[in-house]
């Protein structure tokens, strides 16, 4: 069952998000809004968050003006994985890489094409696990006030952090690993 949310700014959004969930014989529960009234938009994070972390739905779709509010109070529910997405790539790596539960989109920059599309790329994208799931297990462990931060931790840290100065004073220059752009990139994705 999909939990389906929104405030007034991505009430375009969700209409047609819930046209192609019709067109596919796909399950939704409906948390509201219902019109483009003004409204508050944690309302309605909070419904379809707690609608997943209950149980009662497995997957979420919150649209508000930006999908940037309405993510920021859907992450505050324990459990709760929300990801803005404005783009098909993101919608698809944010399935694969983070396990993502809610699906976060905006009223005011995407097209409502453009909303259908990335919904149906999230829907169908499955978690990877493998590597990912240490790395999604330390989000819970946030959450939980429980983070174990190593000395390994603190090494990748400084590491990063000398590299992104060198950067910010020569913002052309590679980094320090000897890779071309694209296998920064592909290094990037791991
Ligand atoms: C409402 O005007 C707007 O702030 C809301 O839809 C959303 O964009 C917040 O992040």
């Amino acid at each position: 069952m999909i939990a389906l949310g929104c405030d007034h700014g991505g009430y375009n959004l969700i209409c047609a998000i819930k046209k192609y969930l019709d067109k596919k014989g796909l399950e939704y529960k409906e948390y509201g809004t219902f019109s483009e009234e003004s409204v508050d938009y944690p309302v309605y994070a909070y419904k379809v968050a707690t609608a997943i972390t209950s149980g009662e739905c497995s997957t979420g779709i919150l649209c508000c003006g930006t999908g940037i509010g309405i993510s920021i109070a859907a992450n505050k529910v324990k459990g709760i994985r929300a990801a803005v997405v404005s783009n098909e790539f993101c919608a698809e790596m944010t399935r694969r890489h983070n396990n993502a539960n809610i699906l976060c989109m905006g009223g005011r920059v995407t097209s409502e094409e453009d909303a259908v599309k990335f919904a149906d790329i999230f829907l169908n994208t499955p978690y990877e696990g493998g590597r990912h799931e240490n790395r999604v297990s330390m989000i819970t462990d946030i959450e939980n006030g429980t983070l174990p931060i190593t000395d390994e931790h603190e090494d990748i840290h400084s590491f990063v952090e000398a590299n992104l100065i060198e950067r910010i004073g020569n913002p052309g220059k590679k980094l320090h690993t000897g890779r071309s752009r694209n296998d920064q990139v592909a290094l990037d994705m791991k």
